[in-house]
């Protein structure tokens, strides 16, 4: 499952038994070979779908971690690209792999959290990925009015999801079994640490955008082993 360069299994579990902020800290120096940061076959699509070289003015991602996101819209911006993450861990980890990246539009990192974002009508698009474990449902409307307020009118937020699988499959148990090891995990231990599966699926991310106005276009452009997964871009009309 890990990379040798990626982090011990005392590590993990030292990470795991942190606060969300501070396990997300100690993970930042070997994060990019963890299989949480998003993968490349789904950062590319995804890229793709922002539109080519300098096609839009400022794009803002969500919960920005190391980077991998940023790194891939970099050029597409013509202004500024903008990650935000609650983990100063993880943004200095981003400012060393972004110092690189292709484009030359601005790079701006802010420690924040999601929730507490002020941004109005400043971003041609909006992305995250890898995050939602970290939204839970009952965030999930302020969420939606963040997102929304720091777009401008008729820009795209972006990200990538999954159709809630079957109870009977494989995916569903695990993720569940997950779930309620982490419920107990948080009974026992405090600070807790904030990660669920399946808290943002396809059906209720259609429920919570469209309530905001936005109109959904999703599209399946993944490959193997992630052709379960869903390219969702959600455009602010109202
Ligand atoms: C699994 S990582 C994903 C990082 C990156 N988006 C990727 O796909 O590789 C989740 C990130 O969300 C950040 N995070 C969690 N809750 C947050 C919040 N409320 N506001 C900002 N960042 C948050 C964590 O610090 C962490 O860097």
């Amino acid at each position: 499952m890990f990379d040798p360069r990626g982090p011990s299994f005392f590590e993990l579990a030292r990470q795991a038994l942190s606060s969300t902020t501070r396990g997300y800290d100690l993970l930042a120096p070997k994060f990019e070979y963890t299989p949480f940061r998003t993968p490349d076959e789904l950062v590319e699509p995804l890229a793709q779908a922002v539109g080519p070289e300098k096609s839009v003015d400022a794009a803002l991602d969500l919960c920005c971690g190391t980077g991998a996101v940023m790194r891939a819209l970099r050029s597409r911006c013509r202004s500024h690209v903008t990650g935000v993450d609650l983990s100063q861990g993880m943004l200095d980890e981003a400012r060393r792999q972004l110092a690189h990246s292709p484009g030359e539009a601005e790079i701006r990192l802010l420690r924040q959290d999601v929730f507490k974002m002020e941004f109005k009508d400043e971003f041609d698009v909006v992305t995250c990925c890898g995050a939602f474990g970290h939204i839970l449902e009952p965030d999930q409307d302020r969420f939606a009015e963040r997102v929304k307020a720091a777009l401008k009118p008729g820009g795209r937020f972006l990200f990538v999801t999954t159709p809630m699988p079957p109870v009977t499959s494989r995916r569903w148990w695990v993720s569940r079994t997950f779930n309620a090891a982490m419920h107990v995990r948080n009974a026992l231990i405090k600070p807790p640490f904030i990660m669920f599966y399946l808290t943002f699926t396809l059906e209720r991310a259609e429920e919570v955008l469209s309530a905001h106005g936005f109109e959904l276009d999703v599209s399946a452009p993944f490959d193997e082993p992630y052709d379960v997964m869903r390219l969702v871009s959600a455009r602010s009309v109202m």
